[in-house]
Parts: structure tokens; sequence; C-alpha cells
């Protein structure tokens, strides 16, 4: 089969695509035929050992995926044939991968291949972010940072079907214009020059009740010093590259929280809650309740492409690798 493979840290320019061997599943383990690959921020780190999981050369890059089911090791339940969509970690752009058959979820007739390899990682991440973590309810005001971007535009989905007032924050007319297709009320270029003015005259005197941040950088400051009383800022991610600094003034002169959130420690450390909460998602999405945006397909030969768009900040919600 085919494979991409990282030999050495490195661009995106760096990896190869390589003839390997098909991978056999062991003990509790299904082979997958890969038909769509999802593309997340950390695939872009970590080829370039700037992510927290730094694995053993080489490695096939690839966190996500949705396919058919081609063989079931000793101890399995799913059946050759089974549509899935899988959570792999590493391995994913490649023609086939073996994953764990708990980090599998069967899929309904409904949802297709392309937004089933698009939900695992962003709407899971977004979803228990406002629904665990922030406890977002109905008429609250959310700014979601990065709006446009795979967990941004997540969480304005999210956030409009909770019944939230989403105000979407994002650096370009392209991106601000997807976030309003997917229910933002109101929208914020981050490119004015003042984003805390910006926030002022789209959230309210009151300001915003809920932040969701992917991005970082010099955008958390401004954005919590316009927090509402009470309010929760979810630390999600630092795409921007710079993990800020927040005095500890702040969240008391507001009554506010700095609430993180890590999907992959909620994975292991909640395992039951995890699986329940992407099986409730899984049912939005085959009734028509969240719709992933896929914007843009790869092939598995194209998959550097993919990276730099994502690096260079080019994608709109989520972009697959169709191998
Ligand atoms: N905590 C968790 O469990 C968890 C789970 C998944 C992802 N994450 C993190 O969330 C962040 C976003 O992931 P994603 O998959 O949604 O990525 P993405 O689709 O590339 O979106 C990231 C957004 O960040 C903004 N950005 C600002 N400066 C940037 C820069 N220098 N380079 C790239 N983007 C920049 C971009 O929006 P503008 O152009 O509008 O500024 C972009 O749309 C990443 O840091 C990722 O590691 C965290």
């Amino acid at each position: 089969m085919r494979a991409v493979l990282c030999r050495a840290w490195g661009g995106p320019e760096t990896l190869t695509i390589e003839e390997v061997a098909t991978p056999e599943p062991g003990p509790g383990e299904v082979r997958i035929r890969v038909l769509a690959a999802g593309v997340n921020f950390p695939d872009v780190l970590i080829i370039q050992k700037k992510y927290q999981v730094q694995p053993p050369l080489p490695f096939t890059p690839g966190a996500e995926i949705a396919g058919e089911v081609e063989a079931a090791g000793p101890g399995t339940t799913l059946r050759p044939g089974t549509r899935v969509a899988g959570f792999c970690s590493l391995g994913g752009f490649a023609e086939q991968v073996v994953v764990a058959e708990s980090a599998c979820i069967a899929l309904p007739d409904a949802v297709g291949m392309e937004q089933a390899a698009s939900l695992l990682l962003a709407y899971g991440t977004s979803w228990h972010a406002l629904r665990d973590r922030a406890l977002l309810r109905a008429g609250e005001t959310l700014l979601v940072l990065g709006a446009g971007g795979g967990v941004g535009l997540a969480a304005v989905d999210i956030g409009h079907a909770m019944g939230a007032r989403v105000v979407a924050a994002a650096s370009s007319a392209a991106k601000l214009a997807a976030a309003v297709e997917y229910g933002a009320a109101a929208t914020i270029d981050t490119g004015e020059a003042s984003l805390r003015d910006a926030i002022a005259r789209t959230c309210g005197k009151a300001g915003p009740d809920v932040i969701y941040d992917p991005v970082g950088g010099d955008l958390t400051e401004p954005a919590f010093r316009s927090i509402a009383w009470g309010g929760r800022h979810l630390v999600v991610g630092f795409a921007a590259g710079a993990t800020p600094s927040i005095a500890l003034n702040l969240p008391l002169l507001k009554g506010a929280s700095l609430v993180g959130v890590f999907w992959g420690g909620f994975a292991r450390h909640q395992p039951h809650e995890q699986r329940a909460e992407t099986e409730e998602m899984m049912s939005w999405l085959a009734a028509g309740r969240l719709r992933p945006k896929v914007s843009r397909r790869y092939r598995l030969a194209d998959v550097a492409t993919a990276l730099t768009d994502m690096a260079e900040r080019r994608v709109i919600g989520k972009v697959v690798i169709v191998p």
C-alpha cells in the first residue's frame, strides 16, 4: 500500500510517498481502507518535532480517518465492510491503517466519509470545550477566535446549535463569510486596529460570556480583558505560535475563569464520557444538526500542499486527504 512517510524532521516538503507493507490488525484492532483522512494543525507540528508527542522516525502522520473495515483482529466485533470513522493518532495519511476498535465509531448511512473524517478531533474538541468546560448556555454570547479554522468553525457551528449568540473573529473576508454561513451573528476582522473596540462593538458593553481561543499570540490578552463578569475563556491552542501569559489580577477583577481544554486528555482520563459524546455528536451529524465544512480535498501525493496550506492560514473549515 502507499503511505506518506516522515523520515526526517522538517517541513511538509520533506515528506515522501512510499510503498510499504500492509499492516495487520492485532487483538482489539481493525484494519481500515482509508477513504478520507482529516487534516489537523497538529499534523503540521508533529512532522517538525514541534508537537508534544514526538514519535520515532520514520512514521506516517494523519490522526483521524474514515473508511471501511477490511480485516478484524481477535476479540473485535466490527465486521469487514462496516463504514467507520476512527482516531488513529498516526498513520492516517495512507491507503490502509490499523486502528484500535475502541477508537472507531460506526457511521450512520446518512454520514459521508469526508464529513466523518472531519468530525472526531475538531468537533470533539469544540463540543467538549463548549459543553463540558464552558457550560455554555443558550442566549449567552460566545466569541470564537480563529473562527474560520477547523476547531474554530466547529465551535461556531456547535455554539449556534446550542442557542448561543456567536461572534466570529478571523483574519479574512472568506473566513468570516464561512462563519456567517455557519451561524455567526456578527463578525470581527482581526486585522482591525483595536480588538477590544471591535469586541465592545459586536459583543455589547458587558462583553462575551465565553471566549473560544485556539489562536493565542497577541489575541488572548485583549480578548480576555474584554470578557464579561463571570466569563469563561477557553484555552484551546496556540496556532499563532506564541503561548501568551496573563496577569492573574485580570481573572480576579473579572470574576472570570481561564479554562483549559484538552481533547486527548479527556479521551484518556474519561473514555466513557468521551465515547458517549462522540456518539451524540454523530447522531447530531446524521440528523443535519452539525455540518462540518470540507472546503478542499487533496490526493495522497499532494499531502505536502495540504499541510503547507494549513501552516500558511489558507484553510477554511476542514480539508481532507482522499487516498
Ligand atoms: N486543545 C485541544 O484539545 C486541541 C484539539 C485540536 C486542535 N487544537 C489546537 O487548536 C489550534 C487550531 O487547530 P485547527 O486544526 O483548527 O487549525 P487551523 O484550521 O489551521 O486553524 C487555526 C487558525 O488559527 C489562526 N492563526 C493565527 N495565526 C496563525 C499562524 N501563525 N499559523 C496558523 N494559523 C494561525 C488562523 O485563523 P486566522 O487566519 O483567522 O487568524 C487559523 O484559521 C491548534 O493550535 C491546534 O493544535 C487543540
